[in-house]
């Protein structure tokens, strides 16, 4: 263990999220990739990604997360997910499963993969296709059923929004009746391009807490045979979550470019140039980066956090979404009823009662390019 500074000892990365590819088939209006990816498209090589994985791993990380954009796309994965497994790595892919085939599933758990979290956008096949702006539902319901019949947990991943809240009933059936073992059900977090569409994303607080009965409904009747997460929606509350356990103590992210990221959403923050991993090892952007150290500890903190007696419970709350409402990423979390900046979040709650007319911005490579110059 190694200590930066005045700040508390620092821990190993546990989690690490390689996304491989910013390329995905879909469009998904709420994806959290950042809204500038096209600028970002040289992806690391397969030898990249083993070097990134071994220093990783020794350095104790032992949750992996492959994703992306599709980590399909990348005809590598079953080399990188055999690599992590010879390493003792725990994997999860978390994939959209559209082109996913019987064989390949296969392949990828004969690679040693541990576990797939397959996402379907809504429960009616309209809704779903035109939410992943492709034709994919039926093929999402058969790859999940083939999961399920190889031997792996079924994990079934819903992002929750105004589009499929009045669903939640659906939703649940729908997990039902695929034989799900865990069912995440994700209310939309605004980062990327969801924050680009919140007004078009975000339910109401009464949609809201009538999903929020529904799910935990379910959650009793479905004891002991289907584990429910509800995420809630931090908006919703009155202090800030704990975002990624506290920046720099626990989750790595690898953007698909090299780019290392305190969490997925970091990229957006207005930070000239992140460490990568072409350059540093994994343990001196970890240990001694400056954006890595730049908001470990409480030292960085203005109040009303620094003197909260909740800081080492939230540890400020989350930075991306401080600078995205705000503009200031030093700035006390606004979902934090503290903060002189609550009004933005209520303001936001006030405006999903009524919120203007604006079209779907779906997420694709065109619309990066035109929205951030890639
Ligand atoms: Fe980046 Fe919370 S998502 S700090």
């Amino acid at each position: 263990m190694k200590t930066a500074g005045s700040k508390p000892p620092l821990s190993p990365p546990r989690w690490l999220l390689a996304e491989l590819t910013y390329r995905c088939p879909l469009q998904c209006p709420y994806c959290s990739n950042p809204v500038d990816f096209a600028r970002h498209e040289e992806e690391l090589s397969t030898e990249d990604w083993k070097r990134v994985l071994t220093q990783a791993r020794e350095m104790g990380a032992v949750q992996l997360g492959f994703s992306g954009g599709e980590p399909l796309t990348r005809r590598d994965l079953e080399e990188l997910v055999a690599h992590a497994r010879r390493l003792g790595y725990y994997s999860n892919l978390i994939t959209s499963g559209y082109g996913l085939t019987e064989a390949r599933i296969a392949a990828l758990k004969e690679a040693g993969l541990d576990h797939i979290q397959v996402s379907i956008q809504a429960p009616e096949k309209d809704l779903s296709d035109f939410l992943a702006g492709t034709e994919s539902f039926e093929h999402k319901k058969q790859v999940a059923r083939w999961v399920k019949e190889q031997g792996y947990p079924m994990v079934l991943c819903v992002v929750i929004h105004r589009h499929n809240i009045e669903q939640m009933e659906g939703i649940l059936e729908m997990a039902i009746e695929l034989g799900a073992d865990y069912l995440e059900l994700a209310n939309t977090q605004y980062y990327g391009w969801a924050h680009l569409n919140r007004v078009q994303l975000m339910p109401t607080r009464a949609q809201f807490e009538r999903a929020e009965a529904i799910a935990q409904s379910y959650k009793e009747k479905l004891k002991g045979k289907m584990k429910i997460y509800y995420v809630i929606p931090d908006f919703y509350e009155d202090r800030p979550k704990a975002c990624m356990n506290g920046w720099g103590t626990t989750f790595l992210t690898i953007a698909p470019d090299g780019a290392a990221l305190p969490c997925h959403s970091a990229r957006e923050l207005p930070i000239d140039e992140f460490p990568n991993v072409r350059q540093m090892s994994v343990r001196e952007i970890w240990e001694e980066s400056e954006i890595f150290n730049r908001f470990r500890g409480f030292d960085w903190m203005p109040e009303p956090c620094r003197s909260c007696d909740e800081k080492h419970k939230d540890y400020g709350g989350c930075r991306c979404q401080a600078y995205l409402l705000t503009g200031d990423m030093n700035a006390t979390d606004p979902v934090c009823a503290k903060s002189p900046n609550r009004r933005l979040i209520d303001q936001a709650i006030a405006e999903a009662d009524s919120p203007p007319e604006a079209p779907l911005i779906f997420r694709n490579l065109r619309a990066s390019r035109q929205l951030r110059g890639g």
